[in-house]
């Protein structure tokens, strides 16, 4: 990994790492009463942009990975989704994350989800081993958009999907650690778009579309949800 890609992953760390110690759970308008029913309140961080498991059309049995995984939100929904017979993987690479996340898991005895300490531009994982990749607010921060989506592919069984909610920059931004860089380390809509597709996904489909970020001048930044497809 290149000395600035590791600087900036060092910056990222630092920040969820204090995010990750909090004590209180925090709430989220992204997802429905009934999903936030289903999981451990810890989880909840109010870290996300969107909720790609609503979008995932989740089946018992599958095998779904969350990139940046955070204290485990979307993984302990698909894990209810998918059922004892499916397993559902965190990947993150704070620690205090993924320790607050194996903690929940533990303590409530979900056995059909674990975390894994890693970055997401390298994954732990078999090529073509996994149904379902997730990913919520995460490959914004990403110094390495392109290694990310290849990595998605290569695991991704064919005819996999891949469901994110994700910032794109609507326009070019100063690169800045505002909001963690969330914005200012986004990609422009149409580069992260064709980025998606050379790593080799098919059929994109943008399905949440909302303002991010505005200026008095129009839009700076949004948060898209989009599926698309490892051709079979
Ligand atoms: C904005 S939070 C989102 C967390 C979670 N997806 C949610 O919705 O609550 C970003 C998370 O991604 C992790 N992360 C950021 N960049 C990463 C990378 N390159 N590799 C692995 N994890 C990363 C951070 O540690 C953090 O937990």
């Amino acid at each position: 990994m290149m000395p600035e890609y590791e600087d900036r992953h060092r910056r990222v760390r630092a920040r969820y790492d204090s995010l990750a110690r909090q004590e209180n759970a925090c709430c989220d308008a992204n997802y429905s009463p009934e999903d936030l029913a289903a999981i451990p309140q810890e989880s909840v961080l109010g870290l996300g942009s969107g909720s790609p498991v609503r979008h995932a059309d989740l089946r018992e049995g599958e095998v779904v990975v969350d990139l940046g995984s955070g204290a485990g939100v979307d993984a302990f929904l698909a894990a209810h989704r998918i059922g004892p017979q499916g397993r559902a993987i965190g990947i993150d690479m704070t620690p205090s994350m993924v320790e607050r996340a194996r903690k929940i898991a533990r303590r409530e005895g979900i056995a059909d989800v674990d975390f894994q300490e890693s970055i997401i531009e390298e994954l732990p994982l078999e090529e073509g081993s996994v149904d379902v990749v997730l990913s919520n607010c995460v490959i914004n921060l990403s110094p390495d958009k392109a290694a990310v989506f290849q990595e998605a592919f290569r695991v991704l069984r064919p005819g996999g999907r891949l469901v994110i909610s994700d910032i794109v920059q609507e326009r070019p931004l100063e690169s800045s650690n505002q909001d963690c860089g969330c914005v200012g380390n986004a990609m422009l809509r149409a580069e992260y778009l064709q980025t998606i597709r050379e790593a080799g996904f098919r059929d994109l489909e943008v399905l949440e579309d909302r303002a991010w970020l505005t200026a008095s001048d129009g839009i700076d930044a949004s948060a898209i949800t989009l599926r698309t497809t490892k051709p079979e």
